[in-house]
């Protein structure tokens, strides 16, 4: 017999059977915790003999209108839900505690309400003094937002079949209480059980249901990716703690794209709206310093551009640093990897720090050239021009593959004063005459053409004893 798997990852959900101090499944240390079964009694039954109703079934070619959105007016929110609220849909807004997830609901809730819906938020973490305080803060008394602080799911649910609200926040999952259901509150089975409870509450009553979820270190609270897959859209919300801008990113979305992304500056009146992205990420931009180079990236359907920041500096240590912020460390190690193998410009013996600058978080293998040209302009010590943008994809080979919608990259460039750009071969530079862009077909090329033969590069391939002939 199976043995009955008592032990969950409060990070990812995943069971074990026993317990264990990192979990197996996603790595977190400290996460696996003994819970009470979800139910009772033998874990197969059959259903029987007893009938149910007979299922409609219908064609692939009917048709369905669109569901009707709701718009906040909060432009960047709208944008990252898919363009506005759809009806019954359920969202899961995580993030770090303190990262303002609460501010931008509050804010949202006001815009809803002000809009006309019937909105109805619900606060398990504050009291409802704290709340009131923070819309008279954000100048947000006057909407008509209907408030409540409690965490007894029952009483939720009964006062919400009454009211009828259009949106409800439930701030957070992770405080929220169903009395059917033993454990704690903020264990794993209390928070599916209530986010369960919920979702089949949104969709039954065609009610929109936004759920906090705190993203946590911690153990003891389960953390909301053990329910992203009962919603339909999951938004988190990032930010360094020391930078003033906000990130909503949307990972998950049933009703429109994911991977799009909203951006927030927070200010003393709550979170402002940043409509040109680029303009916030490039603002302190000098005099062209070594290892700064600007990314032509696409975040969901806009163009973003950013600046790539390296520090290449001889290693005290027999094992020299790699440290990443904003990108992925494999991805670092493989662009190190092609420039030393293909190129010969060995990093070996220097430590290497990467970042992005503002705190953004880049995904995109486009950037892998512009990751290229920030390490070797810090190895060179040579800036890069200031008017140049970079993209590109570098495959093992030491070839730039070209990459998607590089007319919308081009024209963010064009439109903030870049004068040339360095791209792959075969890069279609739209309907421009693309004199300004510059196609190169590897990446010996680009090192070639970008910092010369006799740079820093070619004296240290001497050093080390190494001849490439290209
Ligand atoms: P809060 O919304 O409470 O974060 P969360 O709900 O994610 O835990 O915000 C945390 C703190 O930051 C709070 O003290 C208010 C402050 N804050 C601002 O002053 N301005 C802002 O624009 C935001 C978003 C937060
Ligand atoms: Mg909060």
């Amino acid at each position: 017999m199976a043995r009955a798997e008592n032990f969950t990852c409060t990070a990812c959900g995943a069971r074990f059977s026993k317990w264990s101090g990192r979990c197996g499944a996603c790595g977190e240390w400290n996460s696996v915790i003994e819970e009470a079964p979800l139910s009772a009694g033998p874990a197969r039954r059959t259903l029987g003999a007893k009938r149910g109703r007979a299922m409609a079934l219908a064609g692939l070619d009917g048709e369905d209108s669109p569901p009707a959105r709701a718009l906040c007016g909060i432009a960047e929110l709208d944008r990252v839900l898919g363009g506005g609220l759809v009806p019954a849909s359920v969202i899961l807004l995580g993030g770090d505690p303190g990262i303002g997830k609460s501010t931008l609901l509050l804010q949202a809730t006001a815009s809803f309400a002000r809009a006309g819906l019937k909105t109805v938020y619900v606060t398990g973490e504050e009291s409802r003094a704290q709340v009131r305080l923070r819309a008279r803060r954000l100048g947000l008394s006057d909407a008509p937002v209907q408030l409540a602080a409690e965490t007894n799911l029952r009483d939720i649910l009964t006062t919400l079949e009454g009211e009828r609200p259009a949106l409800v926040v439930i701030d957070s999952i992770q405080t929220m209480w169903a009395d059917h259901v033993e454990s704690a509150p903020g264990s794993v089975a209390q928070l599916r059980a209530a986010a369960h409870e919920l979702t089949i509450f949104a969709k039954r009553r065609g009610v929109s249901v936004v759920l906090v979820g705190h993203v946590t270190k911690d153990g003891q609270i389960a953390g909301p990716r053990v329910i992203e897959h009962m919603v339909d859209t999951v938004l988190y919300f990032e930010g360094e703690r020391g930078h003033q801008f906000r990130i909503l990113r949307a990972v998950k979305n049933r009703f429109g794209p994911a991977d799009e992304i909203g951006v927030f500056e927070m200010t003393g009146r709550g979170l402002a709206e940043v409509a040109n992205p680029s303009a916030l990420f490039l603002g302190e931009r000098g005099e062209p310093v070594p290892g700064a180079a600007v990314f032509a990236g696409i975040e969901g359907t806009r163009p973003v551009l950013v600046e790539f920041q390296a520090l290449v500096a001889p290693s005290p240590t027999s094992q020299p640093r790699r440290s990443v912020l904003g990108w992925d460390g494999a991805r670092l190690a493989m662009v190190l990897a092609v420039l030393e193998a293909r190129c010969g410009i060995p990093f070996s013996g220097l430590d290497v720090y990467l970042n992005v600058a503002g705190g953004l978080k880049v995904s995109e293998p486009a950037a892998d050239l512009a990751v290229a040209a920030a390490l070797l302009s810090a190895r060179e010590e040579r800036p890069l021009p200031a008017d140049t943008v970079v993209f590109g994809e570098i495959s093992l080979s030491g070839a730039l593959r070209s990459v998607a919608q590089t007319a919308t990259r081009l024209r963010e460039a064009r439109k903030l004063g870049f004068e040339r750009a360095i791209a792959p071969a075969g890069t279609s530079p739209g309907p421009d005459d693309g004199a300004w862009v510059r196609q190169v077909p590897d990446l010996v090329r680009f090192v070639e053409e970008t910092f010369g033969a006799g740079g820093r590069h070619a004296r240290r391939r001497e050093e080390h004893g190494r001849f490439h002939d290209h």
